[in-house]
């Protein structure tokens, strides 16, 4: 049983994610989830938590319970942390060593193998911003995942499609 940090940010894969959990606390891990503002306006914190038995962090400043493990204890004993969907922007913030929410403040306190399965639109995607805060999180050691080809929610082809879930799983496998 590994300990396992899933961040979710607000991309219309989102729901994909749900599969993920599901599948990391069948397989016998222990499963926590933190999601971004823009995340909850896609999916609610409630079925994470149902399907992981853990708290969801959904907040930086929320109604913090002493007795609970704080938000920099649990990245320290996270074994693998992964961000799916990712959004442009968490990978930009990220890249850019901001923190200014909980998931990005998590994501520059882990210390474990951590994956990046980005999600959003083709054009989004091949911005040159984007490729390069892709290449830069590459180069400090965080697995970043290709995308697939294909129709996107928004009716455009190409790039920028999340992995098939089943994918994900199998990658964050190889770290646990
Ligand atoms: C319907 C809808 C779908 C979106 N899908 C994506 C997406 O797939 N990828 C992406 O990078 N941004 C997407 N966005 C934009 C993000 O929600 C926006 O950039 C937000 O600030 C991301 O915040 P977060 O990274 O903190 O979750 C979408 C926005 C809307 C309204």
């Amino acid at each position: 049983m590994k300990n396992i940090l899933i961040g979710v940010t607000g991309g219309i894969a989102a729901y994909k994610a749900i599969e993920i959990v599901n599948a990391l606390r069948k397989k016998g891990h222990s499963v926590t989830v933190v999601m971004t503002k823009s995340a909850q306006e896609f999916i609610r914190p409630l079925t994470f938590q149902t399907l992981s038995g853990n708290r969801v962090i959904t907040d930086m400043f929320g109604s913090e319970d002493p007795s609970r493990i704080s938000h920099i204890e649990l990245a320290k004993q996270a074994d693998v942390f992964a961000i799916v969907p990712a959004t442009a922007n968490i990978i930009g913030k990220i890249a850019s060593g901001i923190a200014d929410d909980m998931l990005s403040t998590i994501a520059l306190v882990v210390r474990c193998p951590s994956v990046i399965a980005p999600a959003m639109n083709t054009l989004m995607y091949e911005n040159r911003i984007v490729q390069e805060n892709i290449e830069k999180l590459k180069s400090r050691g965080f697995t970043v995942l290709d995308t697939d080809n294909g129709t996107l929610a928004c009716g455009d082809t190409g790039k920028g499609k999340l992995l098939p879930w089943e994918t994900i799983v199998a990658e964050i496998e190889q770290f646990v």
